[in-house]
């Protein structure tokens, strides 16, 4: 054997060693991750081996295998979704309630097309989640949610994992389109997989292992489903799919009507919302609705209402859209569900403002095919008004949110002499959350009485002038605190993986931390913190206790340090000001520029914003008078915590490419034809459908054809993949190329 292809043996046993444990962690790590829900190590982490994975069976194919996690159904299981534009604005629909709304909103469809008579097509509104899928030749090359209506996540491998989802088109489709539609978990398997979860939990708990969530309904189920990191989990999912609309289509004839296009989808293979029905007028529309609206129980998957759509899409072009929604299509909404059941006992939680929140403990009862235990009594005069006792039946309705509301209670089965129910004079709030605790400062059900720990807070509880909620007095009320860092790690603000409800009471009740800027003490003290129970990993050596930080401190520290660079918006929601949310802190950063300027801004200053207006500005002023919220910022800056916008941000975005337009055929491998195409728009490019000589350059993948031959015969530069590539990260390279000749 000569000495190099026995360097060469060497080389391939070392691969395949590293692969097979590649190979074995990631599978690990999936499962952690994916099933269990404690992943132990980090997104940057994880995708360093995935992407060493691929490498070495990228450069030893002799050791590639199906059952690799890269070969997993469709593309590698990244953590994070890739953002898509959609090319077609995905919108919202209208809502009636009644006949009397249906009839207006046709009567102000006659009245701008200036006609009495077309005909409609009514669908079951379907309760899943909306999706764009883009075939190119017949196959699905893009799979997108829904998101903000303008640009969603790129769920492909997910959608591609769906049996009921076609990865290939039958018959002639048109070469570039897409179709939308919804992705839904028909009522048995959403049964079925919640029972599943359950049986699991039995044995989860027998191992002392925290239990899964049960999915609340088909909706969130499906939802959750399709934004699984992993296709193959999503794979196992009993989802379907019905498609109602075509979005976007280039270079084909289509169908005139939308009851003709239905049609058309379905000879390629589409499934299309089933039910759906012709009606010669909104006469029989309405009766559809109505018909509808006795069976939508009897349906194989959860209904929310009926979409009622002019047919002609001739007519739907003339109506338009106003705002986020479509004047040709409208929802027709089931009327809320109710049920009756049991009020068990009236508790009260506390919110983030120290608002005392009553709610009614309930007999588990099934409404709208949702298993209820509570509902939300809002405040005492509510209580009052509808003078609701424990112990009294109660009819509860549950129309599409998720919270249920008691509507009144049944009278003639109050218990004798029920007394009225009073507020706590004394703040329940507590850093205690055992659950089945007895001790009355517990909040009646939290904790055990014996081993409750928890600080009580006891403060007093008193109504504020003209507000109908109570509020607890003590500004240190252990439950506000806990749900004001809940509020700051949550995703819509800092986004501290690992720093949940659990968590936060632990650091809290040994306490680590006080605020949420003592977060950021975390990391440099993990050595302490790994001595605590539930947060360092205690491994027995020699008869001896040693304490290391282990994984979920790591992690933990690692999601502390990401945060701080999550950036002025999200800072500000974490900060918890009364009414300012996500839209509104993105308003205040792109015109203050820093937390500083924003806090110490006049009122006026704030209130002449944009979408922000006198009650946020009141509320920031408010906030900002306070002393030690000046300490809390304060310390939050210290430690780091990125609180300006960066300069390059103040300034409009960058279109190096403006002026420029470009042609895109044939395959890409990297990223879809509609993915390039939106960063190229985005960098201020015009993109083409067909080639002329007011064409910058075609970008030519895979199996180019007559376009590649057009721009040879104009002379026009053609260039591959890797040119696209290095075009969309560095775009100062096309003038270089131009000139090149
Ligand atoms: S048509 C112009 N048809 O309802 C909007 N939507 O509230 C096009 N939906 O985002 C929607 N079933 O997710 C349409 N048969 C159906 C539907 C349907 C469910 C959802 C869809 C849409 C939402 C609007």
């Amino acid at each position: 054997m000569s000495t190099q292809s026995s360097v060469a043996d060497s080389e391939l046993i070392a691969a395949r060693d590293r692969i097979e444990l590649l190979r074995a962690e990631i599978l690990r790590h999936n499962h952690l991750y994916h099933a269990l829900d404690s992943p132990e190590v980090s997104d940057a982490e994880y995708d360093d081996l995935f992407a060493e994975l691929q490498q070495l069976e990228g450069a030893f194919p002799e050791l590639a295998s199906d059952d690799s996690p890269t070969q997993t159904v469709g593309a590698p299981p990244g953590r994070t979704f890739a953002v898509v534009e959609h090319r077609l604005r995905m919108l919202s629909l209208g809502n009636a309630f009644n006949a009397e709304e249906l009839l207006a909103w046709r009567q102000r469809a006659a009245d701008l097309l200036d006609r009495e008579e077309w005909t409609y097509v009514s669908e079951p509104k379907i309760d899943g989640l909306a999706i764009a899928l883009v075939y190119e030749r017949g196959r699905l090359v893009q799979a997108a949610t829904r998101g903000d209506g303008r640009a969603g996540e790129d769920v492909t491998a997910n959608l591609r994992a769906i049996d009921a989802v076609p990865n290939e088109l039958s018959g002639s489709p048109p070469p570039l389109f897409e179709v939308r539609g919804e992705v839904y978990m028909p009522k048995a398997g959403f049964d079925a997989m919640n029972a599943q979860i359950a049986a699991e939990n039995e044995d989860r708990r027998e191992a002392g292992r925290a239990a899964l969530t049960l999915y609340a309904n088909p909706r969130n189920a499906a939802a959750g489903s399709v934004r699984q990191k992993d296709a193959s989990v999503t794979a196992t999912r009993p989802l379907n799919i019905g498609i109602y609309q075509l979005g976007w289509c280039d270079d084909a004839v289509t169908p005139q009507t939308h009851w003709e296009t239905l049609g058309w989808l379905a000879e390629f293979g589409f499934p299309t919302t089933p039910e759906a029905a012709l009606h010669c007028g909104i006469d029989e529309a309405l009766a559809a609705c109505e018909r509808w609206t006795q069976r939508r129980d009897g349906q194989a998957f959860e209904m929310d209402g009926v979409v009622i759509k002019v047919d002609d899409l001739g007519l739907q072009a003339d109506l338009g859209v106003v705002g986020r929604e479509p004047r040709w299509a409208i929802a027709w909404k089931f009327p809320p569900q109710e049920a009756s059941t049991v009020v068990e006992q009236i508790l009260v939680n506390v919110g983030r403002t120290g608002s005392i929140n009553p709610y009614a403990r309930l007999t588990p009862v099934r409404v709208g095919g949702v298993q209820v235990t509570n509902a939300t009594l809002h405040n005492l005069d509510d209580i009052r008004r509808k003078d609701i006792r424990e112990g009294d039946t109660v009819v509860i309705r549950r129309a599409g949110e998720v919270i249920p509301q008691v509507v009144r209670p049944v009278l003639e089965r109050r218990p004798e002499d029920s007394p009225e129910w009073e507020m706590p004079s004394r703040c329940p709030g507590t850093t205690c959350g055992e659950l089945g605790c007895t001790n009355e400062h517990c909040g009646g059900d939290r904790g055990v009485a014996d081993i409750c720990d928890g600080v009580w807070c006891g403060g007093d509880v008193s109504r504020l002038d003209d507000d109908a909620d109570f509020y607890c007095g003590n500004p240190h009320c252990p439950a506000v605190v806990q749900r004001a860092i809940e509020h700051f790690a949550a995703r819509g603000a800092m986004d501290i993986r690992g720093l949940g409800e659990k968590m936060i009471r632990l650091l809290l009740r040994e306490g680590v931390i006080r605020d949420a800027a003592e977060i950021y003490t975390i990391p440099s003290r993990l050595e302490e913190l790994a001595r605590i129970p539930g947060l360092g990993q205690v491994k027995r050596r020699k008869g001896e206790d040693h304490y290391e930080i282990g994984d979920r401190l790591r992690n933990l520290a690692l999601a502390i340090e990401r945060s701080k660079s999550r950036g002025l918006s999200y800072l500000l929601v974490g900060l918890g000001i009364r009414h300012v949310g996500g839209e509104n802190a993105t308003l205040l950063a792109d015109e203050f520029h820093s937390l500083d300027a924003i806090l110490q801004a006049p009122h006026d200053a704030l209130a002449a914003v944009d979408g922000v207006g006198p009650v946020i500005a009141d509320s920031i002023v408010d906030w900002a008078l306070d002393g030690e919220h000046w300490s809390l910022v304060h310390r939050l800056q210290a430690a780091g915590v990125e609180d300006e916008v960066e300069s390059s941000d103040d300034e409009p975005p960058e279109t190096p490419l403006e002026g420029m337009r470009f042609v895109l055929t044939g395959r890409f491998g990297a990223m879809t034809r509609p993915q390039a195409e939106a960063r190229l728009k985005s960098l201020g490019a015009a993109v083409g459908s067909s080639v002329s000589k007011n064409t910058t350059a075609l970008f030519a993948g895979e199996a180019a054809g007559s376009k590649r031959a057009k721009a040879e015969s104009l002379g026009l530069p053609i260039w591959d993949e890797d040119r696209l590539v290095d075009a969309l990260d560095n775009p100062s390279l096309i003038p270089t190329w131009l000139t090149e000749g």
